[in-house]
């Protein structure tokens, strides 16, 4: 929901402007996460007392906003150098209380800035924990939950005034008292220089940058004394409170961010943190922490060296990044594809899946759960999976799946697919089906992310950062990963060599058939000219195309704020053929498949109420193009891998009509890239 970054500089000189410039950066990478708001905390000397003091500055609006008002703050002395200084910011997006300066983060412990903190998540029991602070006498300016938390830090402070108390210990204390999902980054004015973040349920990840050679790639969990009492003195070998692992023991910064694309620029050394991690900087010095030990548990962190290239998260040449990454598809379904499908000898090996590969083949039932752009690739796939697997398949949105509490069993494979890995209701589902035995696969696109790091196995789909808010080429090659997945399901079957061999043909063929189909964009921009004005647009099929119709009318809605619906061609007659006028723009996806005959049927029924169908159909069908009011060609590809041929016109449609409307087409309103809260 919101995206949290934070730079902490050890003995390695940086000026004021430098310090703002970074994290303004950070926030800039993450605006997909949340855009109504953002704000920095960072820390300064009282003019008048030359005390040590945080700051914040705070803006309604893009980070574009936040930078211009920085850059207007007539009190900052921009040119100071620190060698020492810690920097918090965040971008939100709103879930308690409206965006406004007041609710947008960091928020603080109380007027002289004691505390700041910058929250991703959601904290259910804040009600009952602003209803006991207020009754110790806080004072809550913001309508926010986060605000709870640091007047937590700040009360709980206040309690042990006499005692040589951590911050990092004040933090775990704050933290034993929450519910819900977080990660967070604390600063204090008590605490200069040091900086300590935690998560449960919200993506963090550290960054770490030196001269010197990181001196482990494996940082040792230390395990704090349990402040409630319950520890287990088996599993408890280290008492934290003295001792730091000496990494960054010499010049160092250290990056603090909800997503690595924010930090990749400084360093491509990362820590993932795992829930209820605490990790704390303390005189250049990082540590990470738990309260107590499982058994199961590692009892180490990993330094990762990550892989992503600056140039992959910038904009080049387009205009927007949905529009980079629409036309990146011819690109990203050969990543998808690379490694896993020999077309010469028509193996497919997907390597995250395969030692579970008996397991998975002896199942009772395969469920594949989602939500949004990431459930419709499982709807696209879900024929052939039958089709090649001979097993039930059940397609569930993540949260309506929850709702019912679907049965599991220990025999079903369940499949969590979710481009960004950190969607809320995906993540919940995936731990109901976990607790119930079931073996949990995930479809990723973000390493690291906690559906991959939750998952027994999984497959990566190899898309590269999708930065822009709506799905694009994430889609087309979560679909192509199910293909992949349905193919060697069914290697050793003789009956459906043949079909394997085809589909895996026309997976070869795919990438330069995408690039016909974006050759397509002057043409369909001139549509997006006749519809941009319009209120509504349906969008009909049938069979393999159904999931294009649902995806196509999903890109419109959020993009171009039109009422759109995708509708199957064979329920039209049951309700929405109403609807149908002369004035009615519809699209209709008619290629030449199975059911042909019946999007013909549809076709006509259409035409008998003088609507004015566009098509999108296979190229050179000028029999069908007959009937079209206007219509735009895609290549012929095996019936089954249609779908990515014809999501590509929709996804160019909704952009331009957004384009034309002057809507913001990377961050439509009221979404947000990753949902962190149901
Ligand atoms: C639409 C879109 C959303 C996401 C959905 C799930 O363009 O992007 O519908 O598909 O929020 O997100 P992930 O795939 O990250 O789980």
């Amino acid at each position: 929901m919101c995206g949290i970054f934070a730079y902490l500089n050890y003995l390695v000189p940086a000026k004021r402007k430098e310090i703002l410039e970074i994290l303004v950066n950070g926030l800039k990478r993450m605006e997909y996460r949340g855009y109504d708001s953002a704000g920095v905390g960072f820390e300064g000397t009282n003019t008048k007392n030359g005390s040590h003091e945080l700051k914040t500055i705070k803006q309604k609006g893009k980070v574009a906003r936040l930078e211009e008002e920085i850059a207007q703050t007539t009190d900052l002395d921009f040119e100071k150098e620190f060698d020492t200084h810690i920097g918090i910011a965040h971008t939100r997006w709103a879930t308690h209380g409206e965006p406004s300066p007041t609710n947008s983060h960091p928020q603080r412990s109380d007027p002289s800035n004691e505390f700041l903190v910058c929250h991703n998540g959601i904290i259910t029991n804040y009600k009952d924990l602003k209803s006991f602070l207020i009754t110790k006498g806080m004072v809550f300016e913001s309508e926010t939950d986060t605000e709870v938390i640091v007047k937590l830090v700040k009360h709980i402070s206040d309690k042990h005034k006499d005692s040589a108390i951590s911050f990092r210990e004040l933090v775990e204390l704050t933290v034993q008292q929450l519910e819900g999902a977080f990660s967070l980054v604390f600063m204090s004015s008590k605490f200069p220089g040091e900086c300590v973040s935690t998560r449960r349920g919200s993506p963090l990840v550290i960054g770490v940058k030196s001269k010197a050679k990181l001196s482990t790639d494996h940082i040792p969990i230390l395990y704090s004394k349990d402040h409630r009492g319950l520890m287990n003195p088996a599993l408890h070998h280290t008492d934290s409170t003295t001792e730091f692992h000496p990494i960054g023991n010499k010049e160092v910064e250290y990056f603090f961010a909800s997503d690595a694309s924010a930090i990749i620029e400084h360093t491509n050394q990362v820590i993932f943190l795992e829930d209820d991690d605490v990790a704390a900087v303390q005189n250049g010095c990082l540590t990470i922490h738990r309260i107590k030990r499982t058994l199961d548990e590692s009892a180490t962190r990993e330094v990762t060296t990550i892989k992503m290239e600056i140039q992959q998260i910038m904009k080049g040449s387009y205009s927007s990044f949905m529009q980079k990454e629409i036309f990146e598809q011819p690109e990203s379904v050969v990543n998808t594809m690379r490694g896993r499908v020999n077309f010469e000898t028509n193996q497919v090996v997907l390597g995250g899946i395969k030692d579970f590969m008996t397991e998975i083949r002896r199942c009772r039932r395969l469920l594949f759960i989602a939500c949004g752009t990431s459930f419709h690739s499982a709807v696209a796939t879900r024929q052939l999976m039958e089709e090649l697997t001979e097993l039930p398949v059940m397609v569930e949105l993540a949260s309506d799946f929850l709702d019912r509490q679907t049965p599991v069993f220990r025999d079903d494979v369940c499949f969590f697919i979710s481009q960004s890995g950190e969607t809320a209701d995906t993540l919940m589902a995936l731990r109901y089906c976990k607790q119930r035995g079931a073996l949990i696969v995930g479809i990723t696109n973000t390493v690291g992310s906690s559906i991959c790091r939750e998952s027994h196995c999984g497959v990566h789909i190899n898309a590269g950062p999708e930065i822009g808010v709506a799905s694009t080429k994430a889609y087309t090659s979560q679909f192509i990963s199910l293909v992949m997945f349905a193919l060697v399901m069914c290697e050793d079957r003789i009956s459906m060599q043949d079909r394997r061999t085809e589909i895996i043909q026309g997976l070869k063929n795919l990438p330069s058939q995408i690039k016909a189909v974006l050759e397509t964009d002057e043409h369909v921009n001139t549509l997006a000219r006749e519809l941009y004005q319009q209120k509504s647009l349906l969008v009909m099929g049938r069979g393999y195309n159904y999931a294009t119709c649902l995806e196509g009318a999903l890109k419109i809605k959020e993009l171009t704020y039109m009422h759109s619906e995708g509708i199957l061609a064979g329920e039209l007659k049951h309700g929405p053929l109403a609807l149908v006028d002369k004035a009615m723009p519809v699209m209709m996806v008619v290629t030449r498949d199975k059911v042909y005959p019946k999007c013909m049927n549809a076709l006509q029924q259409v035409k008998a109420r003088h609507g004015r169908p566009v098509l999108l159909c296979t190229k050179g069908d000028t029999e069908t193009q007959k009937y079209a009011y206007n219509y735009v060609e895609v290549p012929q590809t095996v019936d089954c891998l249609q779908g990515v041929l014809t999501v590509i016109p929709m996804q160019l449609l909704s952009f331009h009509i957004a384009v034309l409307r002057g809507y913001d087409v990377d961050c439509p309103r009221n979404l947000a890239k990753s949902v962190t809260v149901e």
